[in-house]
C-alpha cells in the first residue's frame, strides 16, 4: 500500500516574526484548535519544515526545535539562525512573512525531560540555546528543582532570549542560575572550562544542544569529570537525506511465524501480527494506522517509542542513546521483533 503525509503533515499560518537577533528570529506559529492535539510536545522537542527550493517546485526537509514552554506559551514558536550559505535558514530569516502557511510534520523527537523532579543542567552554544530554553522554562514553571544554564555566544550581541534568560533569573533567583560565555572576550569554552562547569554541577542530569565540536567538549568534560553517560542527553540535527513529506510504499507478508504486538497510539489499543521481517512503523502503516514517522532512516526519532514488554531489535538506530534505550525507548521504523509477545506505547 501507498502512505502519503496525510494525518502528519499540516499548514500552519505565521502569526507573528520576532527579529531576536541579526541573523536569528523567532516564528509563531498558529495551531488552530482542530489540531491542536496533535501538536502538543514536549519541551525539548522539535518540528520538520518543508523547506521549498527556489525555482524548482521541490523542496527539502529540515527540523527546528521549539523554543516555547507547553508550561507557560499558547502559542507553537520555532527559533531560526541563519547559516552561512544555508538556503532553508536564509529563506526562514529572510523571506518567510507574517500571514504564510508552512507545512510541517507534528511535534518529533527523543530529547526531552521525562520528569521535572531532580536537579538541570543546560549546556548550550548558539542556536542549540533553542530546545534548552524550552526545557528551562518548564523545569522552572513545572518544577521545583534547580535549574543551571552555561550558555556560549560569539559576542553580546549575539546572545537569542538575553531577555527572557533575564526575567526568569528574575522571578526564580533562588533556583536558576545562569553563566553566559562570550568568544569575544575569553575565547571558545575550553575543555579545561567545560570540566570546572560539570564538576560544580555534577550532581545535576545534563542537557546539551549546540555546534558539534562544542558537543564533543562537552561530552568529553562529563566524562572527564565521571558523570554516567545515561545522565548526558545531546540534540543532534542531521539533514534528512529522504523527503518524509513524500508517499511511501509499504508492503507487510504475514508468515506462521509472525510475533504479536500490542500497540498504544494516541490513546488507542491495537492487536496485531507483527512478521519478523518487518518493522514495526511498516506493520502499523500496512494496517492503516497513522504511526508517527519523519525519515524512515533510524535518523530522527520521529517514530521513537517504548517497548513495555517483550524484545525488539533496531537495525539501525542513529539517534537514540544508551539511556533512551535503557528506558526501553526503540524506533519503530527500525523495530524488527525478536520475542513471540510485544507490547509497545507510543503515548509516553
Ligand atoms: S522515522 Fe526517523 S528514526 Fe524512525
Amino acid at each position: 500500500m501507498s502512505v502519503g503525509p496525510r494525518g502528519r503533515a499540516h499548514e500552519l499560518e505565521v502569526a507573528e516574526i520576532i527579529r531576536e537577533t541579526a541573523d536569528s528570529v523567532s516564528l509563531v506559529l498558529d495551531v488552530p484548535d482542530s489540531l491542536a492535539h496533535r501538536f502538543r510536545y514536549h519541551p525539548g522537542q522539535f518540528l520538520t519544515l518543508r523547506v521549498p527550493v527556489e525555482d524548482t517546485g521541490s523542496a527539502v526537509a529540515r527540523c527546528y526545535s521549539m523554543s516555547s514552554s507547553p508550561h507557560l506559551d499558547d502559542d507553537l514558536i520555532l527559533t531560526v539562525k541563519r547559516v552561512p550559505g544555508g538556503r532553508a535558514s536564509s529563506w526562514l530569516c529572510d523571506e518567510v512573512q507574517v500571514g504564510d502557511r508552512l507545512t510541517v510534520l507534528t511535534p518529533s523527537g527523543s530529547f526531552f525531560p521525562r520528569a521535572f523532579d531532580e536537579d538541570f543542567l543546560l549546556v548550550g552554544a548558539g542556536s542549540g540555546i533553542t530546545p534548552l530554553m524550552s526545557i528551562a522554562t518548564s523545569a522552572l514553571m513545572g518544577g521545583v528543582r534547580a535549574v543551571r544554564l552555561f550558555y556560549a555566544n560569539r559576542d553580546p550581541a549575539s546572545v537569542i532570549f538575553v531577555d527572557e534568560i533575564a526575567e526568569l533569573q528574575a522571578e526564580f533567583d533562588d533556583r536558576f542560575s545562569v553563566e553566559h560565555w562570550h568568544e569575544s572576550e575569553r575565547g571558545l569554552p575550553s575543555p579545561d572550562a567545560m570540566e570546572a562547569e560539570l564538576a560544580a554541577w555534577s550532581g545535576h542530569r545534563v542537557w546539551v544542544c549546540g555546534p558539534g565540536p562544542f558537543m564533543a567538549v562537552v561530552e568529553k568534560a562529563a566524562e572527564s569529570v565521571g558523570i554516567p553517560a545515561d545522565r548526558v542527553h545531546t540534540e543532534r540535527y542531521r539533514s534528512l537525506s529522504g523527503d518524509p513529506f513524500a508517499d511511501v510504499d509499504v508492503t507487510v507478508v504475514n508468515d506462521d511465524d509472525d510475533a504479536q504486538v500490542t500497540v498504544t497510539l494516541r490513546g488507542d489499543t491495537v492487536d496485531l501480527a507483527w512478521p519478523r521481517s518487518a518493522t514495526l512503523l511498516d506493520v502499523l502503516l500496512a494496517a492503516g494506522h497513522d504511526a508517527p514517522f519523519s525519515c524512515r532512516e533510524g535518523e530522527c526519532s520521529s517514530c521513537a517509542c517504548r517497548v513495555l514488554s517483550g524484545d525488539v531489535t533496531m537495525r539501525k538506530n542513529d539517534t537514540l542513546v544508551d539511556s533512551d534505550i535503557a528506558m526501553g525507548l526503540t524506533l519503530a521504523c527500525q523495530a524488527v521483533p525478536r520475542s513471540e509477545e510485544i507490547t509497545v506505547t507510543f503515548d509516553s
